[in-house]
């Protein structure tokens, strides 16, 4: 009899310590799924992450994009011996040549994202003189000039994503832009502006740009001080 209970007090240790080692495999093999899948999941996000950034870079390589700048180089008859030490709207390119300050920006910009370049030119150009630029342009403002721009064969059709580019005059933007958005239709287009300026910041010109281009994401701008542009990268 005594034997018979030894007996099944063994079975019932054997049973329970049997059960014990299963649970605690179990627990293990619970563990190691849940620990296995928090790594998967951050190989996830990170596989999602890099697959958002591929995306991304399709997206803008896949659009057509144009980058189109106004400024007083390319705008302003400069005599011959002028550089980048005589006017404030002239800097030293990368390349070494001259430029315009919101060129040099607008430069940047196609070496990082890739697009066509647009330099938008008035018919009349802007004087030499700072302050005669500075008279014409308060001028314009107040009387509301949508100044003439010379014909090019633009064709705004084929860009999705449009970079304005202006230098700040008088708190918003040059004129010749009220003239390039009013001309082109822009419509469903995203339009990302930029600016340079003399330390005052993009001033209304972000809301500007929108209130004349109602029908296209206008998107926040980026402004660069003119003083700082060799940092602007
Ligand atoms: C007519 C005129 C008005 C300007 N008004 C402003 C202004 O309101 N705020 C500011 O920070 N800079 C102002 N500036 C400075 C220009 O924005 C700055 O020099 C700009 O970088 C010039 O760019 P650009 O060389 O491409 O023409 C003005 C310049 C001119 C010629």
């Amino acid at each position: 009899m005594k034997k018979i209970g030894s007996l099944i007090l063994f079975l019932v240790l054997a049973f329970s310590l049997s059960a014990c080692a299963e649970n605690s495999n179990k627990e293990t093999s619970q563990k190691l799924p849940s620990d296995s899948s928090t790594e998967s999941m951050v190989t996830m996000e990170e596989e999602s992450a890099e697959t958002e950034e591929h995306d991304e870079t399709e997206e803008i390589s896949g659009n057509h994009v144009l980058i189109a700048y106004f400024g007083r180089w390319g705008n302003t008859e400069f005599p011959d011996d002028v550089d980048a030490s005589t006017s404030a709207s002239i800097v030293i390119g990368r390349d070494g040549n001259l430029q315009g300050t919101t060129e040099y920006v607008a430069d940047l910009i196609r070496e990082y994202v890739g697009g066509d370049m647009h330099l938008i030119q008035t018919v009349e150009p802007y004087s030499e003189d700072y302050d005669k630029v500075v008279e014409k342009n308060r001028q314009e403002q107040e009387e509301g000039v949508v100044p003439e721009l010379q014909s090019t064969d633009l064709d705004i059709e084929q860009y999705d994503t449009i970079f304005i580019g202006y230098p700040i005059w008088a708190t918003t933007i040059p004129r010749p832009i009220v003239s390039f958005l009013s001309q082109y239709n822009l419509m469903d287009k995203t339009i990302i502006p930029f600016c340079t300026h003399a330390g005052y910041g993009s001033g209304g010109s972000y809301a500007d740009i929108q209130e004349l281009c109602p029908n296209s994401e206008v998107l926040t701008g980026l402004a660069v001080e003119a003083e700082k542009i060799s940092s602007a990268e």
